[in-house]
């Protein structure tokens, strides 16, 4: 099936079953005129991150790669309203607008965001005795996913969830010799997961509006 005909699906879905509403699609227009990039997950995978949060009755999150706030607008619809969603951007600029958008969203209660490195926020994180989570969604830096996940990993709750966005990459995934670090990474968490007990994981090749990627979901053993 061409792409463009993924991307008609993908909006058909976003147009019923999925459908966000005029607080999500202000959030975008105002990365868009911020000049961010258009990177958010779609609607159907948001949708999916509100699903498994409600699925496990979560009410702790971490999140790493905030961007504009609208996965964090998902995700924060769907904690109970005393749940707790900490989620992490290294860009200033873009934190700022997810802010903006966060509060439309009338979520600032709820949403902690974090700004910096993720790798020097995680200790801080550590120190404050943050966690353990129920479920954490990592869409950050692509290079460092395997980092954010062995940590993640030691601080989510047995029947947690631990959801890694874009480990497909267009389908380079599956290719061995590449010297790209990013796909690199992605082939060392699969690795990893590979070997570790206290995990349960799969990868689900997504098409859409985003074209081809797909995601890492594991179920935290216990
Ligand atoms: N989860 C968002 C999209 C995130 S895009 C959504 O679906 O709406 C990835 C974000 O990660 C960008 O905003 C980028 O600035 C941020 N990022 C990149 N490197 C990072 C790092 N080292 N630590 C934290 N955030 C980082
Ligand atoms: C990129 C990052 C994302 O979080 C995403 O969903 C798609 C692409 C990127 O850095 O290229
Ligand atoms: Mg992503």
């Amino acid at each position: 099936m061409p792409e463009d005909r993924w991307a008609v699906v993908d909006r058909f879905v976003g147009a019923t079953i999925a459908a966000d509403d005029d607080v999500l699609r202000h959030a975008v227009e105002r990365c868009e005129a911020a000049g961010m990039p258009s990177i958010q997950v779609s609607p159907p995978q948001g949708k999916l991150l509100a699903l498994l949060v409600g699925s496990i009755g979560a009410r702790t999150v971490l999140e790493f790669g905030t961007l504009g706030g609208y996965s964090s607008i998902w995700i924060g619809r769907a904690l109970p309203a005393d749940g707790s969603l900490i989620t992490l951007e290294a860009d200033p600029g873009h934190a700022e607008v997810a802010r903006e958008n966060i509060a439309e969203a009338g979520l600032s209660d709820l949403v902690d965001l974090r700004v910096g490195p993720a790798l020097e926020t995680l200790p801080v994180l550590e120190s404050e005795g943050a966690g353990p989570f129920d479920l954490v969604f990592i869409d950050a830096d692509k290079v460092n996913t395997p980092e954010y996940f062995a940590w993640s990993l030691d601080r989510t709750r047995p029947g947690g969830l631990i959801v890694a966005d874009n480990v497909v990459r267009g389908g380079t995934l599956a290719e061995a010799d590449s010297d790209d670090p990013t796909i690199e990474a992605q082939r060392r968490l699969h690795e990893w997961l590979a070997g570790e007990g206290r995990i349960s994981a799969t990868t689900i090749q997504t098409v859409g509006v985003k074209g081809h990627d797909g995601f890492t979901l594991g179920l935290v053993a216990g």
